[in-house]
């Protein structure tokens, strides 16, 4: 059987921005910058995003293109090594715990996408959230969310993926757009946007290492990196695509969407409480549950603006969730020569049980989202690196120059410098901290 490939160039773009737009972007992104200083925290995610983000995202795709294949038979194949192969196993492993928590988010964005038709959140969006959040309930739209998200894995990389992310991600970018045009024109949304635009170097120098942290985090997680997400999304490639203008292409697009969301977040929790105010002032999953689904309660036609703030959020988490769940899929049909349709069925059956008990253990479900996840995709990426730059190594530089145009060709050397060097470094410190931050000592 030969092996599945996107129909257009456009189409793969879109798949991929699809995967890295999603709860990232307007779910994790604003409370991370709320709680992060703001600006401060903007400036430095934009430079993590610049130099360690899209030249990790290139290393991905190499590995992807070069290999065809899943992450853990990429890493196989090409270096004959199984202790390479673990390597790339440990990400399929990632994409299912990822999913397992994702997809309790996503049902929670389901839920407030419905409830938004009636409003009925508008009274006490505080006690609607604490009611839902954890329980029955939160499994039952775990479950939904997981249904809808194997519904477009079983059509396949040309029929599901492609043609559903061609459809959304258009779709995110104009309700977006009109949501933030709206949002900066209500009266006191101008303090909003100093709180997210306007650089603070004093909150940056005394708390540097605390906003570099969790500004790689993010970095790594909005562009779904160090799982092998992109590994397997470029193994559909053909040898004809300039990876780094793709990758650039993502990286901008993808950055858009998450300052678009902030310029949507800020303006109109400013606009409405005049300050950060409940779990939007501490950051944390209610920020977006609470203090945002609270705002739209205190506005004209909050029930509209809520309908379509949550139905993109809905839109964004589900092309995102499908590139979870596409790459264990990926491994058991490449590896394992599973049909397609049962390694998503099997696999969709095995998250219905993991997502299903973090639905109901609101401690596991605070660590896997978050520490559990910095640190596997912070060791993930870090594993990817330093396979591209020392096992690789020249054969990476000839994949990335395969279909490359005369300017991004240029950037190769400079490009696989870093990959050998100081990216793997800096992610290696960033575990470092990580895991002293987790067993409660502070460096800094
Ligand atoms: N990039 C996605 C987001 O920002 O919501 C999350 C994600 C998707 C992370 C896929 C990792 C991944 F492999």
């Amino acid at each position: 059987m030969t092996r599945e490939s996107w129909h257009t160039r456009v189409g793969f773009i879109l798949a991929a921005v699809g995967s890295a737009v999603g709860l990232g972007n307007i779910w994790r992104f604003p409370w991370m910058t709320a709680e992060n200083g703001g600006s401060a925290f903007l400036v430095v995610y934009l430079a993590i995003i610049l130099l360690v983000g899209v030249p990790g995202l290139l290393a991905e795709f190499v590995i992807g293109r070069r290999s065809q294949r899943n992450p853990a038979g990429a890493l196989y194949r090409l270096s004959g090594s199984k202790s390479w192969g673990a390597v790339g196993l440990f990400g399929v492993v990632t994409g299912i715990v990822l999913l397992s928590f994702y997809s309790v988010v996503g049902g929670w964005i389901l839920r407030y996408f419905l409830a938004s038709f009636t409003g009925s959140y508008f009274g006490s969006p505080g006690a609607y959230f604490e009611a839902i959040d954890f329980g029955a309930s939160a499994v039952g739209y775990h479950v939904a969310f997981l249904g809808l998200t194997a519904l477009i894995v079983l059509g396949g990389v040309r029929d599901g993926i492609e043609k559903a992310t061609k459809v959304m991600m258009p779709a995110i970018v104009v309700l977006l757009v009109a949501l933030a045009a709206w949002a900066v024109s209500q009266p006191g949304a101008g303090a909003g946007l100093s709180f997210y635009l306007d650089f603070d170097a004093a909150y940056l120098q005394d708390n540097f290492a605390d906003v570099v942290g969790a500004a790689a985090g993010q970095a790594l997680f909005t562009l779904s990196l160090g799982v092998g997400t992109m590994i397997t999304y470029a193994s559909y490639l053909g040898d004809d695509h300039d990876l780094a203008f793709d990758g650039a292409a993502i990286a901008v697009l993808n950055t858009g969407v998450g300052v678009l969301a902030g310029l949507v977040v800020f303006p109109l929790l400013f606009a409405t409480f005049g300050e950060l105010t409940g779990p939007a002032a501490g950051g944390g999953p209610g920020a977006l549950f609470v203090s945002i689904a609270g705002a739209f309660s205190q506005v004209p036609f909050g029930e509209v603006l809520a309908v379509l703030f949550f139905g993109v959020i809905a839109l964004a988490a589900l092309s995102s969730s499908i590139s979870m769940l596409e790459i264990p899929v990926a491994y058991l049909v490449d590896e394992h020569g599973a049909s397609r349709r049962s390694a998503t069925l099997g696999l969709a059956g095995l998250v219905l049980l993991t997502g299903s008990v973090n639905a109901l253990n609101p401690g596991l479900f605070t660590f896997v989202s978050g520490p559990l996840v910095d640190l596997m995709l912070t060791a993930g990426l870090a594993g990817f690196l330093v396979f591209v730059g020392w096992v690789l190594g020249r054969d990476a530089l000839a994949e990335f120059d395969s279909g490359a145009g005369r300017a991004t060709k240029s950037l190769g050397p400079a490009w696989l410098w870093s990959v050998r060097t100081i990216l793997p470094l800096f992610l290696l410190a960033t575990l470092a901290l990580n895991l002293l931050a987790l067993a409660g000592v502070s460096v800094f």
